[in-house]
Order: C-alpha cells, then structure tokens, then sequence
C-alpha cells in the first residue's frame, strides 16, 4: 500500500454527511482498489457540538475552515460549505496557494470566480475538481472533460434545477397553477423558503456557465447569460402545449455559433415525445451534441446527499490516482475570451400566446403585424380552449378576450419580439402576449 492520500472536508451538511459516510461504507473497497487507503483528517464546520451521526472520532475538527485549508498534513482540501464569497472562497483560495488540490461542489463559487481559480490552480500544480457542481450524482464535467473531449462541441443543454422540473412536472400531470404547486414545493422542502434562486433560473445559469466552459474552451461568463424563470408559466401553456405536442421544461442551453456563443436559461417548449421531455420531477438531465458522437444524453439525480457524495467521491478517487488535469478541460491560460451571440439573432420556432378581444380585424391586425416583420405562422389556434384563461370565459362574447395560440416558423428573437411589441400596442390583447421559444431537438 502506498500512503495514505490525506483530506480536509470543510462542511458536514447534506453533501458533506454524505461524503463522510460514503467513504466509511466504502473505503476498504476503494482502497483495495486504488493501492492507497483515503483517510479524513481534519473536517470543519459552523457547530463543532452538533450531532451529525457520523463517525468522527479521532479526526481533528477546526473552528477555522482556512486554517484546515492549509494544515500541512493533509493533501486534498474537500469545500463543501457553500457561497460564491466569504469562508468557502478564502479557504479555496488559501488551499491552492499552499499546493492543496481542491474539490468542491460550490457551483456558486466556480460559476463567479471559475476561470482565475482554475489559473491558481494550474500556477500551483494541483487539481480543482468539481463534478458536483453541476447535476448534482451526473458524471457530466468527466464526460465534457475527458469521455467527449475529441469533439467539437455545437450544443449543451439541459434540465439543470430539480425543483423547477418537479413544478413543471406537477403542473403538467395535475392540472395545477404554479402558485398552489410551488407553495406545495416548499411545504414539502423541494423549494427552498425564498425559491427565487431557483424558479427565477440563476441556479440553473450557474451550472450553464460551468458546461459553456467545459464545452467551448472558453472563460466563465455567468454574466454573459440570459436568464428567465419559470414564474410566467400559467397552466393556460402547459396545456396548450400538451394539445400542440409539446411540453414546456426550464433548459439551460450553450449554443455555438458563427457570432460567438448563446447562453440562455428559459422555459422552452420541446417535443412531448423526446426524451428530454420525459425527464420528470426532480430528475436532471443534460444532452450534448457533438460532431462525431452525434447526442449524448445523461440524466439522474441531480441533488441530494448520496448522488452528489457520489460525485465528491469520484474527484478524490481522481486525485488518489494521480490525476489533476486542467480543471475547465485546457490550460486556464488557454481558455479563450467569451464572445457572446446577440439573443436578438438567435432563429428559431416561438409559441404565442394571446388573449385577444374577439372583435371584427382583431385577428387580421395581429396576422399583419406578424407579416410586417417577417414572421410566418405555422400554426393558429382559437377555439373554446380547455386553456381558457382565469376571467376568460369559456365561451367568449363578442368583444371579450379568448386566448389565440400561434406557432411560428423559424424567425428571429429581433422580429418576433417586434411583432409582439406592436400587437400589444394595439391595443387588441388584455395583457402582454406570451412568448416561449422552441427547442430544435
Ligand atoms: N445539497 C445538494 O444536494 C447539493 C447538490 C449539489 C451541490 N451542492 C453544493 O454543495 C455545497 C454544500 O451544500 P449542502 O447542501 O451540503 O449545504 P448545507 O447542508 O447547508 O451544509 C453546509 C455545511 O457548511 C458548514 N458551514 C457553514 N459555514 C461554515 C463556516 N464558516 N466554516 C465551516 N463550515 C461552515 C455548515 O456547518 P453546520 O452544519 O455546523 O451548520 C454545514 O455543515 C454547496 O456549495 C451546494 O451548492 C449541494
């Protein structure tokens, strides 16, 4: 056996309860395994007194994250605190400066302060490993990484927040409103208290930004995305969606294209009978084209103690290995600028959705509208809808509103947002129009 690979695991919470039992359950078989046993030697954690039920004895416990992130036995520092700034970005940063390898499944930190840790990282020669930043049990940074790394990569997207897809999911099958779903959610501890980081699609955003990274070779640029939630989702969609074939899921998507890449985070229809729209609940899943592979897809469990200690685990196992590869693919100093596409050129099909007062011109007016920009109609439906909105009665009046859904052909975000601006203007709807885009798959 050669000696012991050495780690300091700051934060005990779910991820980090869950790492410390998965190497108790599994250690002998890994060491066995690896020729090296992986032995905690330090943890850190806010409440030193607090029973976690998990074998502790005799590993030293530090009041002090950063102190542990230097203590000088120990080789790998594991940060599974939390929080793009304060301990959990000291202690990462302290760690790599003192040639610790790191892993850690703040998604938070890596998604604002990625492309200058993985530089301290590679100035000091050591691993910064994050598999479970990203879906959570997913092996999908491995795959982008390493399994895939001979493609050019066009595409990324994914189903990346569980709590948005169980909401989605719940709306779908139940015939619910968003509001009742989520407060459900939250009684329920999948939504979070203040759900906004997650409904409102910046969880998702900062996983995006990781896999744009890993995918394109370029520096991270959370900022640079276009993030909208799942909040305007009315019941009226899923269901209309569902009558024109589709389902409606929060994708994270990574384009590469001629202008530079487009990163965006919004509901999206896809084709009900995909595979990406069968992912329910809190399952993720992320799909990936590449040139030679063609479409992977991967999906699992997205969070949670075991899944993601799962992920934990397979970045130490790395390191126990020997490996410490650069942590976004190539060298950080090789990661090139972002270069963002404009949203206003992105093509593609748009669901709209109006509730338009039923009067004489009303529809030819919106049809002109549409026409002036360039922008063709697939489809029109206006019928007693089992979508009807809230106030709209199911057999419209004349001169009241009743929803009208439109499918596009392909157009751009520029004509279609153009088109809505002057419908709405008009004066012939009751509220703003609805837009979702429609994923290609
Ligand atoms: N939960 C998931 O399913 C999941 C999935 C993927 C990624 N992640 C990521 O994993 C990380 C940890 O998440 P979690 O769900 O395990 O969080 P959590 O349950 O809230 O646990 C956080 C841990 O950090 C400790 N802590 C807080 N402040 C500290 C400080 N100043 N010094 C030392 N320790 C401190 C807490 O100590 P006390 O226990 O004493 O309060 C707790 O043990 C986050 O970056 C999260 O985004 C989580």
């Amino acid at each position: 056996m050669s000696q012991p690979l050495k780690l300091g695991v700051a934060g005990l919470g779910t991820v980090g309860a869950g790492l410390v039992q998965l190497l108790h359950e599994h250690g002998a078989r890994m060491a066995a395994a690896l020729g090296r046993k992986i032995e905690i030697v330090g943890v850190s954690a806010r409440q030193r007194q607090k029973n976690r039920g998990l074998a502790l004895e005799g590993i030293a416990f530090f009041e002090a994250a950063e102190r542990l992130a230097v203590e000088p036995t120990i080789e790998v520092f594991v940060e599974l605190i939390g929080g793009e700034e304060g301990v959990a970005r000291a202690a990462v940063e302290a760690a790599l400066k003192a040639g610790k390898h790191v892993v850690t499944a703040n998604k938070a930190l890596l998604a604002k302060h990625g492309t200058e840790l993985a530089r301290l990282a590679e100035a000091h020669g050591v691993a910064l490993n994050f598999e479970a930043a990203v879906a959570g049990g997913i092996p999908v940074i491995k795959t982008l990484r390493e399994a895939l790394a001979g493609n050019q990569i066009r595409r990324v997207y994914g189903i990346l927040n569980g709590t948005c897809n169980y909401i989605l999911t719940q709306m779908q099958e139940e015939h619910r409103a968003f509001a009742e779903v989520l407060a459900e959610a939250q009684h329920k501890g999948y939504a979070e208290a203040d759900p906004t980081f997650d409904i409102g699609g910046f969880d998702t955003a900062h996983k995006l930004a990781l896999l744009t990274s890993l995918a394109f070779g370029t520096e991270v640029a959370l900022d640079q995305i276009h993030v909208e939630g799942i909040e305007g989702i009315s019941q009226a969609d899923i269901e209309a969606a569902d009558d024109l074939g589709y389902r409606i899921k929060l994708l994270g998507v990574a384009l590469l294209t001629d202008s530079g890449i487009e990163q965006r985070v919004h509901p999206a229809m896809v084709p009900k009978h995909s595979a990406i729209a069968e992912v329910s609940g809190v399952t993720n899943c992320i799909a990936i084209d590449g040139d030679y592979v063609g479409n992977v897809l991967l999906a699992g469990p997205g969070a949670g103690a075991k899944a993601t200690a799962s992920a934990v685990a397979a970045d130490i196992l790395d390191i126990a290995r020997g490996g410490a590869g650069a942590p976004f693919g190539v060298p950080a100093a090789r990661l090139k600028p972002y270069r963002r596409a404009r949203l206003g050129q992105h093509q593609g099909a748009y669901y709209v959705r109006l509730s338009v007062f039923d009067r004489p011109g009303a529809m030819a007016s919106i049809a002109g509208r549409m026409g002036e920009r360039g922008v063709s109609l697939e489809s029109i439906v206006q019928r007693r809808p089992r979508w009807a909105l809230p106030g709209i009665d199911a057999r419209p009046k004349p001169g009241a509103p009743t929803a009208v859904i439109l499918i596009t052909h392909e157009t751009t975000e520029e004509a279609i947002r153009a088109a809505l601006k002057a419908i709405h203007g008009d004066g012939n709807v009751s509220e703003p129009p609805q837009m979702i885009r429609i994923e290609p798959l």
